[in-house]
This record gives C-alpha cells, structure tokens and sequence, in this order.
C-alpha cells in the first residue's frame, strides 16, 4: 500500500497537454515561493502550514483528557460552529466513524434551523450534557445563539462549578465576546491561533477536539498532515502532485472549466466535499474570478445530476476522491430464482460493483467532454485523511496566488450580514 495518496489524471488527455503545463509552472513555482517566504497577500494567515509540527505533546494529551472527560459525563457533546468553526470536524468524524454507529457529537450552530434547535434542545433536557463552543471571532450570529440555547438548558441543570466541567471554548486568545465569557466565567478554553483562518484550522482544537470525542486518532491526522507537508515542497516539480493539482486546475480554468465537482463513491466522503466547497470558494471566489466547487455523491448522484454532468453545459471539471482499499464483508447472495438477473453478480462484494461504477464514470464523464482526476487515498483512516486535509489546503493555497486573489479573507461574507443585522435591529448596525 502506498504511504500517500496518489494523483491519476489520465482523464485529463486531450484537455491538458504537456506544453500547458510547461507553461504555467514558472506560475505555480512563483506562488510556492510566496507561501515560503510569507510574501504574498494574507501573510499573517500562514500558521497552517506549520500546525503537523508546531504543537506540544503536552496539548494533544490535553485535548485527549479533556475529550474523554467530556464523554464520560455526557450522553451527548453538543458542539457549536459554523463553516470553518464546523466542517472540519463534522467531515473527520463522518469519514472515520461508523456510519450508522451512534453518536456522542450532535453538532449545532451550523443554520438558523429553529426545527432542528427545537428537537435538539427537547433531546437534551432529559440528557446529561455537554457544550464544546467554536467561533475564532467569537461573535458569529449562528452559533452565538445555539449557544444561547444550550448554555441556558445547561444553566437549568448543573451548578456553576459542574458547568466547568462541561462547557469547553474554542475561541480566540484575546479577543471576543467568546473569550470574554470564558474568562469570566472560568471555562475550560483552547486557543484558535491568530495566524489561522477558519477554513484552515482542521489541524487545531477547532477540528481536534470534537473528534477526539468520538474516538478519533487525532495523532494519526496531524502524522498524515506532517507526511503530505514534508513532501510538499520538495522533489521534481512536475512530479509534486499539489503543484500539478494546482497547476491543472488554473489551465482548466482558463480553458472555460469553470466548475469544479468534488466527487465521491462513499457516503462518508460527503462532508469532506463540503468541507473541499468552502476551503475552495471562500478562498478563490473573489475580484470576480474563481472556480465554482460543487459535489456530488455517487452512485445516488447518477441518478440525478449525471446527466448534466454527462450532456450538459461544458464547463466543468471533475475531482474524484476515491479509497483504493475495497472493503470486504457485504457480498452479492446467490438467488435460485435469478427473478431478478442478478445471480451474474452473485459472490461478488457490492465495494466491487461500486468500483466498476467509479471506473464507468470516469471514462463516460471524459468521453463526454467533462475532464477529469483522481486523489486517491489508500484506504479511509486518520493518517489519509490528515494527508487529504493538508493536499488540499496547500493546493488551494498554491492555486488562488496562481489565480492572483488573496486565499485568505472573506470580505464578501460581511454583505448579507449587515443586511440581516440592520433587518434584526442590532444595535449600531
Ligand atoms: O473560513 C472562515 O474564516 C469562515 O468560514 C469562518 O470559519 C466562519 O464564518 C465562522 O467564523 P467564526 O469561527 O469566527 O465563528
């Protein structure tokens, strides 16, 4: 099995030739550059590419304690966050635990979903409880009032000292009404560093802690992160599959590409293409440019979006992120009757089946005009999937400076919130 994950962009022939990409490297080579020497726009927001290396065992014990003390005293760990503040966990806990298993985490905070807040908040009066809080600005409209909700039917139940115990905030250092109510009220509180983005902090308490919750290595994701970072930078440049990744997808682009899909063959993927969407679109979608990243989960999706993306418009392109390992253990049974044709796949596992599925859609989405690769992960653990996280975080870094924005604001979000603050009566808004 391989140590990494792998690249396979035969489907990308005809499209891309080799000039186009002889082409653009001098580009992607100038915005590796600007990542190294923190030269480029939004050089205060690099710390990312330091979190496999830059952290205490210390902390990461911490984080361990601090997770299986909350699982211990709670039927249920309600953790609070929105877009950065959530996807990452969300997606590390939905790739790397059972799907059907049950589950401490029930995550809030992510909508303005007063049904979902209302059966959640019913679920937990008759639950012992606890609250991981997330939001680096600490003023975050959606999770400040699920935590309102949840910190008042916590409040109901235990005293001030038992609230200790069982509310956790994950916030800035300084500032914030966040970090002021932490402070003031003595919670147990992880840092989200300043040089940190959202969309980037997967690798901090933000995505570590709710995951260890449920169990999660989180050892194995930052090793996984460390193993992608130490290969980032180095070694033949027409070799390094985050230069390429980033490289095609700019040639695609301008090519009239201008839609990315994140496609899987696993439902365990589909926060992680969540997760893809907004590290992606909040990064490159500004001064007008910017690939749209859309997703889509097959088989469910052939069904439905398949036949745009087979005939439609032609104008996108395609990332499968696909597990090499087929899992064992649900095989086709033998039907005497045969009433239903099947017994040609009688013996065979149904991962075999979605295999062929995956390789048949590869091929007709490139013979109908949509190019498209493949990040291949060897197998769904802690290890690849820190790998994935930190691929794709250097990519889109690498890929928005080649694109000449800055990967690393979001000044475009603010417009509908003073809209809605003036709508809502805020005061000062
Ligand atoms: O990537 C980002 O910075 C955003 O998506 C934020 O993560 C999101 O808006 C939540 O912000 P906060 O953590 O400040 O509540």
């Amino acid at each position: 099995m391989s140590a990494y994950i792998t690249l396979d962009t035969g489907y990308l022939k005809d499209f891309v030739s080799d000039k186009d990409i002889k082409d653009i490297m001098p580009e992607v080579m100038n915005a590796c550059s600007l990542l190294k020497d923190k030269s480029g726009p939004g050089n205060d927001f690099l710390g990312w590419q330091d979190l496999p290396v830059n952290y205490e065992d210390a902390d990461l014990s911490d984080m361990e304690q601090t997770a299986s003390g909350l699982r211990e005293i709670s039927d249920a760990v309600i953790v609070i966050g929105i877009g950065g503040s959530y996807l990452g966990a969300k997606s590390t806990i939905d790739m790397l635990t059972p799907v059907l298993g049950r589950k401490k985490v029930f995550f809030a905070g992510c909508d303005l979903n007063a049904q979902y807040l209302k059966e959640l908040a019913a679920f937990s009066e008759n639950k012992d409880i606890s609250i991981i809080v997330i939001s680096k600005s600490g003023t975050t409209t959606e999770p400040a009032v699920a935590f309102r909700i949840f910190l008042d039917i916590a409040e109901s139940k235990y005293d001030e000292e038992e609230l200790k115990k069982r509310v956790v905030c994950i916030t800035d250092s300084k500032k914030g009404a966040l970090r002021e109510l932490a402070d003031a009220r003595g919670f147990k509180s992880y840092i989200i560093p300043d040089d940190v983005g959202g969309r980037f902090s997967v690798l901090t308490p933000v995505g570590l802690l709710p995951a260890a919750c449920e169990g999660v290595d989180i050892r194995g994701l930052l090793a996984g992160a460390l193993a992608v970072r130490n290969e980032a930078d180095g070694g033949d440049p027409d070799k390094n599959i985050i230069y390429r990744y980033a490289a095609l997808r700019n040639i695609l682009y301008r090519k009239g590409k201008v839609i990315e899909i994140f496609s899987n063959f696993d439902r365990r993927f589909h926060y992680l293409s969540e997760w893809c969407k907004q590290l992606f679109g909040e990064s490159e979608g500004k001064d007008g440019k910017g690939i749209f990243p859309a997703s889509c989960d097959f088989s469910t999706d052939l069904h439905s979006m398949g036949q745009l993306i087979q005939q439609g418009n032609r104008n996108i392109f395609e990332t499968f992120i696909i597990e090499q390992k087929e899992s064992a253990g649900c095989r086709i049974p033998h039907n005497e009757n045969d009433l239903d044709n099947l017994n040609y796949l009688s013996g065979r596992e149904v991962s075999f089946v979605n295999k062929q599925a995956y390789l048949a859609t590869s091929e007709a989405h490139f013979e109908g005009g949509v190019p498209n690769l493949t990040v291949f992960i060897p197998e769904i653990s802690a290890f690849y999937l820190g790998q994935l996280f930190y691929f794709f975080e250097k990519a889109v870094a690498v890929s928005a400076y080649i694109l000449g924005v800055n990967p690393f604001n979001q000044p475009g979000v603010e417009s509908y919130k003073k809209k809605m603050f003036k709508l809502l009566g805020k005061p000062g808004s």
